[in-house]
């Protein structure tokens, strides 16, 4: 292999549920030798959409494996792809032993997740995510899911994977939109990072500061670096708070703004990452009208902001429809929103103590 990075997840109340997490350049094509090492399956069903499957599929060699090509885009992690897929694994004859295999970004990642899940009450499941999203988000964690015509991801599951293999290599041929949304969210672990775990100290807020270019310019090893870090901060979480009950909550920074921003614009003006990005920045003004942080904190962190150029010039919301969207965020509870707010530097919480007033001035 060539350099790779190894941690693991590791989820305390459930140790079966420990997983390796590699980060690499140029691993995908040892992935055969991977996958065996963390799986004693015989057959493998790999989910991918027709880009993926066109752009890599040849060098992801899996003795045994049984491709399963979905339509690309979010519109297609629905109830139909899923039956599908577990239409295809019975026809195929997976037994349970065997072993799914998400090859994409958080689209196949998701649905794939979810069929193994459920396909004979839980098959081994391995993700290999191609986006820089999947890649430092979605594929860590445990979530999966699929989306309802009521709205997004509402019907899943909590279901680790065996293990993640993150190729930085594949990451040259997203586009630079695609890049962003998922810059967006590795951002969003410089402001929370000293919120995940006390032994950590990656000082994360400077390595980015100081390597924009490097990471626009996709240097592999920045880039691993980059992805190993975030990977490692999301488990360092999940390790703590699997199923979202406190700390994990966190990991929403920005993302209550985000989700009304795309709500209101029905999911396709903004990218999620660029509605994450407007969202931090508005979580930023708010926590300073509060007085949580100081004004130092919120020009550094806005420069951050401010200098990957993530947010495309946003239209003017109605604020009251603003204010509407924000209470179907699954986040809303007992007729409160919830916030999460930066509380201090890199440090971020959970407050429902906002008014309205205070977050129309933010809008
Ligand atoms: N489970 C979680 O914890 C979690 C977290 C965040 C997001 N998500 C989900 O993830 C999804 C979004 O993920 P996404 O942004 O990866 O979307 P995606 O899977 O649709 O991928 C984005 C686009 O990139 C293409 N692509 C994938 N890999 C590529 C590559 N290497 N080169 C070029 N193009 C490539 C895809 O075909 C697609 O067109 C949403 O459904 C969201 O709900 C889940
Ligand atoms: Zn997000």
């Amino acid at each position: 292999m060539n350099q790779s990075n190894s941690l693991k997840v590791h989820i305390p109340q459930k140790a079966a549920y420990s997983y390796d997490l590699v980060v690499g350049n140029g691993i995908l094509e040892n992935a055969d030798d991977f996958v065996k090492k963390y799986t004693n399956a015989k057959n493998f069903l790999i989910v991918t959409n027709e880009k993926v499957k066109e752009l890599y599929g040849k060098y992801l060699k899996i003795d045994s494996a049984k491709w399963f090509v979905m339509k690309d885009g979010e519109r297609y992690k629905n109830f139909d792809t899923l039956k599908k897929i577990l239409d295809f694994a019975l026809q195929q004859k997976l037994q349970r032993t065997d072993c799914i295999i998400a090859f994409g970004g958080g689209v196949a990642g998701d649905i794939a997740g979810f069929a193994a899940s459920i396909y004979m009450r839980g098959t081994d499941f391995i993700q290999i995510p191609t986006t820089l999203l999947a890649q430092v988000d979605s594929s860590v964690g445990g979530k999966v899911a699929i989306n309802h015509e009521k709205g997004k991801n509402l019907i899943g599951a909590f279901y680790q994977p065996k293990a993640v293999l993150a190729d930085i290599s594949v990451l040259k041929t997203l586009d630079l939109r695609q890049l962003k949304t998922g810059l967006a969210e590795v951002l969003k672990y410089a402001f929370i990072e000293k919120s995940c775990a006390a032994d950590l100290n990656y000082r994360f807020y400077d390595f980015l500061n100081q390597n924009k270019e490097e990471i626009y310019n996709l240097n592999p090893e920045i880039l691993s670096k980059t992805v190993s870090i975030c990977c490692s901060l999301k488990a360092a979480i999940v390790n703590q708070d699997e199923t979202e009950k406190g700390l994990r909550t966190i990991l929403n920074l920005g993302h209550t703004f985000a989700h009304a921003i795309e709500n209101l614009t029905n999911y396709t003006v903004y990218t999620h990452g660029e509605a994450v990005a407007a969202g931090m920045k508005m979580a930023f003004n708010l926590s300073l009208a509060k007085g949580f942080i100081d004004k130092d904190y919120y020009n550094k962190a806005c420069k951050l902001i401010d200098d990957y150029d993530l947010i495309p010039s946003m239209q003017n919301f109605d604020k009251e429809k603003f204010y509407d969207k924000m209470f179907l965020d699954k986040k809303a509870q007992n007729g409160k929103i919830r916030f999460v707010l930066p509380s201090e530097n890199f440090k971020a919480e959970t407050t429902s103590d906002v008014t309205k007033e205070q977050v129309f001035e933010v809008l």
